[in-house]
C-alpha cells in the first residue's frame, strides 16, 4: 500500500509539471483527486486494513494528499500569473458589433403615424387574429356575400367551432372596434400586418402591411378624404405625386373609390410592379356605409365619415424603388442593410 501511494504520488507530480493551462490542471485534479480519482480510490481501501496499518498508512496518505494539494495550488497560481502577463493593447480597434435597425416598413409606419398624429388622429393598434364578425359582418359583408371571396381568407381551424376566427384580411375591422370604444366624433389611424391566401409574385404576398384611416364627424365629406390623401402622399414622398380617382366597390363604403398613384419605379412607363399599366392601385376609400356606422353604435343620420386603406408595403416599394414585394419578408440582410 505504501509503495502504491508513493508510486502514484510520483506519477501525479510528473504529470503536474507538464500542465500548461487551467483546463489541463482541472482534468488532472479530476483524474487523481476527484471523487472517482485514482488517489481517492486508494484512500477508500484504507478502511479494510488492520488498526495498526490503518494508523500508519492513513497518516502517510494524508501527508501525501496535503503535499499534492499544495503542488496543485502552486501550479494554479503559476498559470494564472502567466495569463496576467499577457499584453493587451487597449488602443487596438475592437471587434465590430453587428447593429440592427428598423425594417423599411416600420420606418414608413413611424413616418405616417407621426404625420397623422400631427393632424390630430389617434394612433391605434388592432388584433391580427380577428373574429369573422369584425373582419366581415360588421363591415357590411354578410356570410355568402360574394365580396368575401375577394379576400382569400386564412380561416383558423377551430375544432369546437366556438369562435369563427380569421387572420385579418385588412385593417378595416378596427373601424368598428374603435367606433364602439370611442364613439363619434373620431379620427384614427391603424397600421399593421394583414394576411391573404395569395399566389405569391413580385407584387403579391400572403403577409403584408396596411394602414387604415378614418374620420367621423357631423359634416365630413369626400373632399376631406381627398385632402387628407393628398397630404399623406406628399408627406411620404416629399414631392408632388400624380393620383387618379375612379369608382371602386367595397361593401363598407358608399360611395366607394379607388385611388391610383403613378408608378414611381418606372415613372408611369410600365414595369412588372405596376403590371405594365403605369399606375399602382394603392388606396381603397370612400364614405363609411351607414350599416357600418350603426354596427359601431354611431347615429348614421347625424354623423358621416370617410375611411381609406393603403398598402403600407406598396408605399414602401414606391418610396424606395423596390420592384419585388417578396424581399420584405425574406430576411435577406443584403436587402435590409440598404435602409
Ligand atoms: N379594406 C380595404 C382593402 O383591404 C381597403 C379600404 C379601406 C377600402 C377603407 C375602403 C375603405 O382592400
Amino acid at each position: 500500500m505504501k509503495n502504491k501511494l508513493e508510486k502514484l504520488k510520483k506519477e501525479i507530480l510528473n504529470n503536474l509539471e507538464k500542465v500548461q493551462n487551467d483546463s489541463a490542471l482541472r482534468d488532472l485534479d479530476i483524474k487523481y483527486l476527484g471523487r472517482k480519482g485514482k488517489f481517492t480510490e486508494i484512500l477508500r481501501g484504507i478502511s479494510k486494513l488492520s488498526i495498526e496499518e490503518k494508523k500508519k498508512i492513513g497518516k502517510l496518505a494524508n501527508e501525501i494528499k496535503n503535499e499534492l494539494q499544495l503542488e496543485f495550488s502552486k501550479i494554479k497560481n503559476k498559470i494564472s500569473n502567466k495569463n496576467d502577463n499577457i499584453f493587451i493593447d487597449p488602443t487596438l480597434p475592437g471587434k465590430k458589433i453587428d447593429q440592427g435597425h428598423l425594417h423599411p416598413i416600420t420606418q414608413i409606419q413611424n413616418d405616417l403615424e407621426y404625420l397623422f398624429s400631427s393632424m390630430g388622429f389617434m394612433v391605434l393598434e388592432g388584433p391580427e387574429l380577428e373574429s369573422e364578425y369584425y373582419n366581415f359582418e360588421a363591415l357590411n359583408i354578410p356570410e355568402y356575400q360574394p365580396a368575401r371571396d375577394m379576400h382569400d381568407t386564412f380561416y383558423i381551424d377551430d375544432k369546437d367551432k366556438k369562435n369563427d376566427m380569421v387572420m385579418r384580411t385588412h385593417t378595416s375591422p378596427m373601424q368598428v372596434r374603435a367606433m364602439l370604444k370611442y364613439g363619434a366624433p373620431l379620427k384614427c389611424i391603424i397600421s399593421g400586418r394583414t394576411f391573404r391566401c395569395e399566389a405569391i409574385d413580385a407584387c403579391h404576398e400572403h403577409t403584408f402591411d396596411q394602414i387604415e384611416g378614418f374620420m367621423i364627424g357631423e359634416d365630413i365629406s369626400m373632399s376631406n378624404l381627398i385632402a387628407i390623401i393628398k397630404e399623406m402622399m406628399s408627406g411620404i414622398f416629399e414631392r408632388d405625386i400624380k393620383i387618379r380617382v375612379r369608382p371602386g366597390y367595397f361593401p363598407f363604403v358608399e360611395p366607394g373609390i379607388e385611388i391610383d398613384v403613378s408608378c414611381v419605379i418606372c415613372n408611369g412607363k410600365g414595369c412588372p410592379s405596376c403590371k405594365h399599366s403605369g399606375w399602382l392601385e394603392m388606396i381603397g376609400a370612400g364614405m363609411i356605409h351607414p350599416n357600418v356606422l350603426n354596427a359601431g353604435n354611431i347615429d348614421s343620420e347625424k354623423y358621416s365619415g370617410f375611411a381609406f386603406g393603403v398598402g403600407l408595403t406598396r408605399l414602401a416599394m414606391m418610396k424606395y424603388g423596390i420592384d419585388d414585394i417578396r424581399l420584405f419578408n425574406s430576411g435577406d440582410l443584403k436587402f435590409l442593410n440598404q435602409f
